[in-house]
């Protein structure tokens, strides 16, 4: 009875113009519309007004959306009857975002999956694991580890759930060319898995500059369609944004880049259920201007966007040290471990 119920539901579907069938595949593939709506949706904005407001800096819905028309008219030089018919458009066009009960957040949190570090310290740490649905941000000096925890995850990510892993395809931006594959195979033989196997699960992508690394995340996002996308690495989130923007000047473009990369990939976290983990690396100059020399590059605007936080620094024996700042249900704290040749070890 089922199987006819959904007989029924196909064929019906299959008159929809956004349907369509895959010979190939034998399955039904609908093409979710994964474009915003774009300023010059808008009624009454033609290109010179859509210029105008990007020019002011309105180039999202949500924003135009909150304005006042007195406001936006001053801010565009547009006229304010305008101003009030544009905002009223943005309105129905944003996505403003809707209410979910607590039991229904419940029950999305209890889909979370937590992948251990190969330490036990560290997965202590982080309350049992690095939990998906999230960005995590690992952060320190240079030769701190974060290239090496990007790389033992990015190895346990491939393993199943029941054994700590997430049983899925793991992404791997590469922006400073530090991704070595000899790594992995180390690693996951220290796991006793099969590198071959292994290497096979992770898909590396160099990014040459921050708009090829924006442009990847799309990629991902399209492949997530299809494919179990688990894991998101990327190994610089910040190199390519702070070596293009330079100076004060730059300073509001790059936040603003950042920051649309980095809801796309928490996007991605939530509907992959994936984890998403960022390395960023900190001001190594004490200047007046930028402060404590500890601090990681980016600033409020990594930092919000960072469900879990982990400050790494090298210790005396090798050993290193994760202190997890700013977590949304657990305590600061700190783990000691070890890189060593099979991997991550306390
Ligand atoms: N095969 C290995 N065996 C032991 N330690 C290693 C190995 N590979 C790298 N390391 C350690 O990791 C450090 C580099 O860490 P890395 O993650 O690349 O730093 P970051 O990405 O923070 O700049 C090296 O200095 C070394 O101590
Ligand atoms: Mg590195």
């Amino acid at each position: 009875m089922a199987a006819k119920k959904e007989k029924e539901i196909d064929e019906e579907e299959l008159k929809v113009d956004d349907v369509s069938l895959d010979e190939e595949e034998d399955t039904v593939v609908v093409e979710v519309p994964e474009d915003e709506p774009t300023l010059d949706d808008l009624p009454g904005v033609g290109p010179a007004t859509a210029e105008k407001l990007r020019e002011a800096g309105f180039d999202d819905m949500l924003a135009i959306a909150v304005m006042s028309p007195s406001a936006l008219a001053d801010a565009a030089e547009l006229g304010e009857a305008v101003s009030a018919k544009i905002i009223a458009g943005a309105k129905k066009l944003a996505n403003i975002g809707g209410f979910l009960s607590g039991n229904a957040l419940l029950e999305k949190r209890s889909e979370v999956l937590k992948l251990t570090s190969s330490s036990v310290a560290v997965d202590e740490l982080f309350g049992g694991g690095f939990e998906t649905q999230a960005i995590c941000e690992v952060y320190g000096e240079f030769g701190s580890g974060k290239t090496q925890i990007g790389h033992q995850l990015a190895v346990n990510a491939t393993m199943p759930i029941s054994e700590g892993g997430l049983g899925g395809e793991v992404f791997y931006i590469d922006t400073e060319d530090t991704f070595r594959p000899e790594r992995i195979s180390q690693m996951a033989r220290g796991n006793g898995l099969d590198p071959e196997l292994v290497l096979e699960r992770i898909h590396v992508a160099r990014a040459y500059n921050s708009a090829h690394q924006m442009l990847l995340v799309d990629e991902i996002k399209r492949m997530a369609k299809n494919i179990e996308v688990k894991m998101v690495i990327v190994d610089s989130l910040t190199s390519h944004f702070r070596a293009e923007f330079l100076g004060r000047g730059k300073l509001a473009e790059r936040q603003q880049k950042l920051n649309k990369h980095l809801k796309e990939l928490k996007q991605l976290a939530d509907v992959s259920n994936a984890l998403v983990l960022v390395t960023n690396q900190v001001h190594s100059k004490p200047d007046a201007m930028w402060g404590d020399p500890t601090k990681p590059i980016g600033g409020h605007i990594v930092g919000h966007a960072s469900t879990f936080r982990l400050y790494l620094r090298k210790s005396k024996g090798g050993r290193r040290i994760g202190r997890l700042v700013d977590s949304p249900n657990l305590p600061e704290g700190e783990a000691v471990f070890m890189v060593t040749g099979e991997g991550i070890r306390d």
